[in-house]
């Protein structure tokens, strides 16, 4: 068992409704002139933001407004909103919408707190020291940015799409009606199960250390995803489905569900990255993808886990070997990806690589990790090469 820090400190208002509250929430946090910020108008067709500004209004709250956040955001659209915070004198960021919406915020709320290129923080080159306040009305279950301290950026020149982690972005609050989801496509909702459910795999397949406690949290999160998302398949206006999953979003990446262990795995998510910025997939669909592959390339060297995965997750009552049982699980979780609509390889995911373009998703894979990752197995650029000609 190892050490821990647990930092959780953004306030959860979760329910129907609850975005009636956003002007009370802005203004116990301090704020007084708030940039909403927002995707490609998803909040728009909805009413959503009309609610929102007019709930602001009544306040007497003075916005403005930056839509354009597009999935795997583009850092061009957080230098705008960096110039227009700092020529607004925006005190408070309101992110309305998913992770894109969200990490997009908090890249800004870097750059408006700290002096130089925000990109130097993406880029490992130095560390952030503060971020503007952020509050989120959450609309998509996925990548639980909105309890995170992380936030994922694409940089068009050179198509690179890098992370950065710091406690100082984690929400102020987070409001979460899980009704706001009920106009997702099916698409995007099994993306988002898959990311949710791979938030905690990623803290679940290591080697070296874990918690009963934490994997307790772990198993239960991800058998009640993995039910979830199958009812929401067949039932997308299911309230209690919606709630289930959209709470499992924010704790499978709030820290709980890796209390204990090395830090986790992270190079499912690490190679995806590479996919989303290359080829602008959904990140759960690129996740999808690329998980049967990386799984079957590092299942032996952390076995245990992954015969307790199949076993206590996936429910697979196979007798045989340890390998036999893992092997047992992999394909069961494959199974489940495909009856969600997700894509098991590459080809399902519509992406054709020439094999200089995967040598070169390999080459920034292992450059982004800083030579190599992983806890399952630890991987480098040769690993990370054979594991996305095997997605193919
Ligand atoms: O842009 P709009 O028009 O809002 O449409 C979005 C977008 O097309 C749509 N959508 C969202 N809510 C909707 C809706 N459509 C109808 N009704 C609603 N209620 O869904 C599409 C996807 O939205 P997006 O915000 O891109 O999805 P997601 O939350 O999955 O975010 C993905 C991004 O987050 C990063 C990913 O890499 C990707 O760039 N991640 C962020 C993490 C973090 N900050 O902690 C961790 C993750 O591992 C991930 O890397
Ligand atoms: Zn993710």
């Amino acid at each position: 068992m190892f050490d821990f820090k647990y930092f959780t400190p953004t306030k959860v208002v979760f329910g129907r409704n609850t975005e009636s509250r956003v002007a009370d929430l802005v203004k116990e946090f301090g704020g007084t002139k708030i940039l909403i910020h927002y995707g490609g108008g998803s909040v728009v067709r909805s009413g959503l933001l009309k609610r929102v500004t007019d709930t602001l209004d009544s306040a007497g709250i003075s916005y403005v407004t930056l839509g354009g956040a597009v999935p795997n955001p583009h850092l061009g659209l957080v230098y705008e909103g960096i110039e227009l915070c700092r020529k607004e004198k925006v005190d408070f960021l309101l992110a309305v919408g998913g992770g894109s919406a969200i990490d997009s915020a908090k890249a800004i709320g870097y750059g408006v707190a700290n002096e130089g290129d925000v990109w130097d923080f993406y880029d490992y080159k130095r560390k952030a020291a503060g971020c503007l306040p952020i509050g989120v009305i959450l609309t998509i279950a996925a990548t639980g940015s909105e309890m995170s301290d992380s936030s994922v950026i694409t940089k068009e020149e050179g198509l690179v799409k890098r992370g950065y982690s710091s406690d100082y972005a984690r929400p102020k609050f987070a409001i979460m009606n899980p009704e706001l989801t009920m106009t997702l496509p099916d698409y995007q909702t099994a993306c988002g199960c898959t990311d949710i459910m791979m938030h905690t795999m990623e803290r679940y397949f290591t080697n070296g250390g874990n918690m009963e406690i934490t994997d307790a949290l772990a198993e239960g999160l991800l058998r009640t995803v993995k039910k979830n998302a199958l009812i929401l398949h067949e039932d997308p206006k299911n309230y209690d489905a919606r709630a289930e999953v959209m709470w499992a979003g924010s704790i499978s990446h709030n820290g709980l569900t890796g209390c204990g262990n090395d830090g986790g795995d992270w190079m499912t998510h690490k190679l995806e990255h590479e996919l989303g910025g290359l080829y602008d997939v959904a990140h759960g669909a690129g996740l999808a993808a690329i998980w049967g592959s990386w799984a079957r390339y590092v299942y032996k060297d952390c076995l245990p886990r992954f015969k307790r995965f199949a076993q206590n997750v996936m429910e697979v009552e196979k007798v045989g070997s340890d390998e036999e049982i893992a092997l047992a699980g992999i394909e069961a979780l494959e199974d489940f990806f495909r009856r969600i609509g997700m894509p098991t390889n590459l080809r399902e995911l519509g992406v054709k690589p020439t094999e200089d373009e995967l040598a070169l998703m390999a080459k920034k894979c292992a450059i982004g990790v800083g030579g190599e990752k992983g806890s399952a197995k630890v991987l480098n650029e040769e690993a990370m090469l054979a594991i996305y000609r095997a997605s193919m």
